[in-house]
């Protein structure tokens, strides 16, 4: 059993209670280890602790604009990264016509996360149709392709050297957040049988090492009759999370810890009832992201925490950088004026610093920087 260093203290004027209760006129900030789970310490700024006037280096955080690249993605190991490190690769895939080909991942798990459009998911499991919001998690190895049925856009995020897991939930018990009955599979249904015709060649496109091979193939590998095991494709949707909230305390955002990888973790932000005690923070709180570089996706919705932030955007801030609400966001600090959240947005919070890509750094907003600044 490790213990933490320090016993709990309380110096000055101070709040006993993170998160509820600040001194008036202060503004909290918070030093943690391990994410959120670990020990903290929480402090009582006179000033919004955002309240630069310039800042130099790389500690920048960063804005990407995923909307503006041209569709042409027709295979998944075409489409750009955008941040990487060893052991997560986050790229963006906007298809224009549907696969010709079958994909398949040798070097990890990939996350499928359907930012806009659907098709028909094909693998080596069955068939899946997909809609917006869908997560789909495809084990490493998996033969897949998509079959468009409107224009795609897609988060593929790669458990590089590693698979996914869910969450432990601890005291909230196994079936919260969501049910793992909710966990789709594919079907070996109709359109799956369909789509094993003996017409046509099939190419294989396999990545390993982030180098993509070909195996050809004279029919359909996709020909399986049925399967059987305690490994497949799974898929579930955000309009069927239900997110944990305290109605006087803000849970930091490891509460909504979806999936877990190795050295980063995946969190979605769905709508939620905002606070009701008076005392209780109604925004996120001051904090520098001490043991992770943090990734926010912008799926849906009004993000009520940030300004000039719109759906099909991303975030980097990087571990170290301090970082809260927008000055406007900032204002409801107490006082909300609607009864609840409206945003969806996938949060990857990774261990070891993230590269920008080239790919990225073509769509970076460089005034992010600025956008705390007070417009008044
Ligand atoms: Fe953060």
């Amino acid at each position: 059993m490790k213990r933490p260093i320090f016993p709990p203290r309380v110096e000055g004027t101070a709040s006993r209670q993170a998160h509820a209760d600040l001194p008036e006129g202060t503004y909290e900030r918070e030093i943690s280890k391990e994410g959120f789970f670990g020990p903290a310490a929480f402090f009582h700024h006179r000033h919004p602790p955002t309240g630069w006037v310039a800042f130099e280096g790389p500690l920048r955080p960063h804005a990407f604009d995923l909307n503006k690249p041209a569709r042409d993605h027709g295979s998944p190991w075409q489409a750009p990264e955008i941040l990487r490190n060893a052991h997560v690769r986050i790229r963006y895939w906007r298809p224009a016509t549907s696969m010709d080909h079958l994909a398949r991942n040798a070097d990890g798990d990939d996350l499928l996360f359907v930012h806009k459009g659907g098709g028909e998911f094909h693998c080596d499991y069955g068939h899946l149709a997909l809609a917006a919001g869908d997560y789909v998690v495809i084990p490493r190895g998996t033969m897949w392709r998509v079959e468009l049925r409107d224009p795609l856009a897609a988060l593929m995020i790669e458990a590089t050297n590693g698979s996914y897991s869910l969450p432990e939930k601890g005291l909230l018990g196994g079936h919260a957040i969501f049910d793992p009955a909710m966990l789709d599979v594919p079907a070996m249904d109709a359109a799956f049988v369909a789509q094993q015709s003996e017409e046509r060649s099939w190419q294989v496109r396999v990545k390993r090492n982030n180098a993509v091979s070909t195996v050809t193939y004279p029919f359909n590998p996709l020909d399986a009759t049925g399967w059987h095991g305690d490994l497949s494709v799974v898929r579930v949707n955000v309009k069927d999370l239900r997110p944990i909230v305290s109605h006087r305390y803000h849970l930091p955002p490891s509460a909504h810890t979806t999936f877990v990888g190795q050295r980063f973790v995946v969190c979605t932000f769905v709508p939620r009832p905002f606070e009701t005690d008076p005392g209780a923070l109604k925004v996120p709180f001051f904090h520098n992201n001490d043991d992770y570089d943090e990734v926010i996706f912008y799926h849906a919705g009004n993000f009520f925490s940030r300004d000039n932030i719109g759906p099909g955007m991303m975030t980097l801030h990087p571990c170290g950088f301090t970082h809260g609400p927008h000055p406007k966001a900032l204002k409801n600090m107490l006082v909300q004026p609607k009864p609840a959240t409206d945003e969806y947005a996938v949060m990857i919070d990774a261990r070891d610093a993230l590269e920008i890509t080239d790919a990225a750094k073509e769509v970076e907003w460089a005034g992010y920087v600025d956008s705390w600044k007070d417009p008044k």
